[in-house]
């Protein structure tokens, strides 16, 4: 191939090489977290389950509420989607119409927006401000009671909107089918979070759960199989090795069951095997793409830190005899109340500075123990880094107060 690059350009090999065309990918956006499958695996029952709530719908007779459950990456959202637009197509061919509204309580980000949301998806225009919340409900309930079509409302990640906002909407919501004979709604509670029950209402709880739909975490070797049917799609023939998709697999089973992160493991190793050139994704760039997707929570999950909480970090790393080793709590918070005296101008109280080492030991940045050395020793905290040092150094550095404590 003709060069169009200097010889020193560290550009030329990259560019070069990308125009070699694809060596590992055959259609990489089929690994991406937007991509609805072709088919959804080992989710049979959950399908058929979900599908015959909605058959109600399409006679126009009343359906239970439901309430989807599991853990992060097992489906809930993609299986949901699934069924309700087919939902959505047969009764678009039957011609038999229904409203469906799907919103995403944690992208909506405040309980105003979801509201507009559910208004927009039943052609109802309401202002991107200024109404109250209860007014926006309002205006939707009317529309819902004049129109007469069944409505469908999906409250995906529902827990972002009542732990924020408590659960007068998902209340009003559930109301609905009792305040006239005309109406006909159906609501979908989607949750990854195993206390959200403890925050709801029992009138709501127990009107959201009439039916409940688990989705346990996958297997080792249901993980396999979804990795092996985007593998089909999404590479070149020949460019993985088995040991590697099996090793995706195991690393997100052995975690909670994961698909998202299996899916994630699958694409950034076939990255890295592409950009070192090689032909084939090997064990080794899984477990290169496991630590890089490390790194990356950890930047993000530091660089969100409050300044405070960052030298509470600086000082267990100042205070550690050695990377791997363990310090007292009040050492450390010696080194933390200098540092935070010379960057925050103050230090907080020790009981605030446990707070902070107790939030970063729940973020899995730290693993903080205590020891009992029986009746006449007393308690003593200890603190060490849960993750390697390394990792917390290279995104402190990034922190335009505290990162020239690492530019050495
Ligand atoms: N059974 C399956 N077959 C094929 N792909 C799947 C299957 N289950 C999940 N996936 C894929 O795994 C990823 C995560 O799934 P999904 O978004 O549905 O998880 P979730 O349960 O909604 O997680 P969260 O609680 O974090 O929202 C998606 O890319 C999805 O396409
Ligand atoms: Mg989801």
């Amino acid at each position: 191939m003709e060069k169009i690059y200097n010889k020193n350009d560290i550009l030329e090999e990259i560019f070069t090489r990308a125009m070699k065309g694809p060596q590992i990918f055959k259609n990489k956006s089929v690994l991406f977290h937007d991509y609805i499958p072709r088919r959804l695996l080992f989710r049979e029952d959950q399908i058929s389950r979900m599908g015959y709530l909605f058959s109600y719908l399409i006679r126009n007779q009343r359906s239970s509420n439901l309430f989807i459950y599991g853990k992060p990456g097992t489906g809930k959202t993609a299986v949901t989607r699934y069924v309700v637009s087919r939902l959505d197509k047969i009764s678009k061919k039957i011609n038999r119409p229904l409203r469906i509204s799907y919103v995403n309580c944690r992208l909506a980000g405040t309980e105003y927006r979801a509201a507009s949301a559910l208004a927009k998806d039943v052609e109802l225009q309401v202002p991107f401000t200024g109404l109250a919340v209860r007014e926006v409900f309002e205006r939707f309930k009317l529309k819902v009671f004049s129109d007469r079509y069944p409505v469908l409302v999906i409250l995906d990640e529902v827990d972002a909107l009542v732990s924020r906002y408590g659960d007068d909407l998902l209340y009003g919501l559930t109301r609905m089918n009792d305040e006239t004979e005309k109406a006909n709604v159906m609501i979908i509670g989607i949750s990854n979070d195993v206390q959200f029950k403890e925050y709801l209402d029992p009138r709501v709880l127990s009107s959201l759960s009439e039916e409940e739909v688990v989705f346990k975490p996958y297997t080792p070797e249901e993980l396999e199989s979804i990795l092996w049917d985007r593998v089909s799609t999404g590479f070149r023939d020949g460019t993985i090795s088995r040991e590697a998709v099996t090793l995706c697999a195991a690393i997100s089973g052995a975690e909670h069951g994961d698909a998202r992160k299996a899916l994630d493991l699958l694409r950034v190793a076939g990255e890295l095997a592409e950009n070192e050139g090689s032909e084939e994704v090997s064990i080794r760039h899984v477990n290169a793409a496991r630590e890089r997707i490390e790194q990356n929570r950890v930047v993000e999950v530091i660089r969100s830190l409050p300044l405070h909480s960052k030298l509470v970090l600086t000082a267990v790393i100042e205070s550690l005899p050695s990377p791997e080793g363990r310090v007292k709590n009040s050492i450390t918070y010696g080194k933390y109340s200098i540092l935070a005296r010379d960057f925050a101008g103050q230090a907080l109280s020790s009981r605030r500075f446990f707070g902070l080492v107790k939030e970063l030991s729940v973020l899995g940045l730290l693993d903080r123990r205590i020891e009992n050395y029986g009746r006449r020793g007393g308690r003593v905290t200890t603190i060490a880094l849960d993750i390697p040092m390394n990792m917390i150094r290279d995104s402190l550095i990034e922190d335009p107060v505290i990162g020239e404590l690492f530019n050495t």
